[in-house]
């Protein structure tokens, strides 16, 4: 059971900053990497179309003999972890661990940026106020900034303008901001930039590689030695190569497979 690889999906290739977390955090985990970049974005389709592709991605990944699955995309998580738990328990998302770390960071309020269908699903609103009632939390939808970073407009004016336009009047409020959105640390500086050095950012990549660490470990489940990542895509995996090797801050090395969906 602890030789067998970890799998990871999100709508694309937002999720492979969760596995450059894993790969620096657990070296020794091998890694199984679905990225459905045929049907994406999620932030922008339907509750139902989001349970679907997402309950089609973890069986996907059932069939690679995974011993956990990450869902390293907050809109799938906001919206189908319940039943996504029901067909598999060994489950991690990206969106409770950020809580917990945003939670002890804050003293004032936290504010919490992600797609559409995130923000729209008032998942973080709930799943705080279960953890520390009291607490304000602000949060918008920036529906631009997948499009933009998918595009590789990184260090780029348009996109730190269209930054500053969605967070003025928003984070006056707030302390700690949540980057609910799996792509969102790929524009870390121009956020930064944005909204100075009082604030705190919180990255969901980071925060769910703990939790990754602890429940391997408290379930006797760490690899004793693998490394390898296996990289499968729903689209062409020319350009998920290509795009996929911004996210990972690597050139991607391996072969990349597709798999019709
Ligand atoms: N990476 C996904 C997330 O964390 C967003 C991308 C999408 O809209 O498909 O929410």
């Amino acid at each position: 059971m602890k030789e067998k690889p970890i799998g990871i999906f999100d709508s694309g290739i937002g999720g492979l900053t969760v596995v450059k977390e894993i790969r620096r955090f657990l070296p020794r985990e091998d890694i199984v990497y679905f990225g459905d970049i045929a049907r994406a974005p999620y932030g922008s389709k339907s509750e139902n179309l989001v349970v679907k592709y997402s309950e089609e991605a973890l069986s996907f990944l059932l069939k690679k003999d995974v011993k956990l699955v990450i869902v390293a995309c907050n809109t799938s998580a906001s919206v189908s972890i319940s039943s996504l738990k029901r067909i598999f328990p060994n489950i991690i998302d990206v969106i409770d661990p950020v809580i917990d770390e945003a939670i002890k960071l804050a003293k004032k309020a936290i504010g919490v940026i992600g797609t559409k269908r995130t923000i729209l699903s008032g998942i973080y609103e709930k799943k705080i106020k279960e953890k520390k009632n009291g607490i304000e939390i602000f949060s918008k939808a920036c529906p631009l900034f997948v499009p933009l970073i998918e595009e590789g407009w990184i260090d780029n004016p348009i996109t730190k303008a269209i930054c500053g336009e969605y967070l003025y009047g928003f984070i006056e409020k707030i302390d700690v901001l949540i980057l609910g959105c799996t792509h969102y640390p790929l524009i870390e500086k121009t956020i930064k930039e944005v909204i100075g050095n009082e604030i705190v950012l919180v990255n969901s990549s980071q925060a769910t590689v703990s939790a990754v660490k602890s429940f391997l470990n408290e379930n006797g489940l760490l690899n004793p030695g693998g490394g390898k990542t296996m990289f499968w895509t729903s689209d062409e995996p020319g350009d998920f190569k290509k795009l996929g090797s911004l996210f990972l801050q690597t050139p991607i090395y391996e072969n990349v497979k597709r798999i019709e969906m």
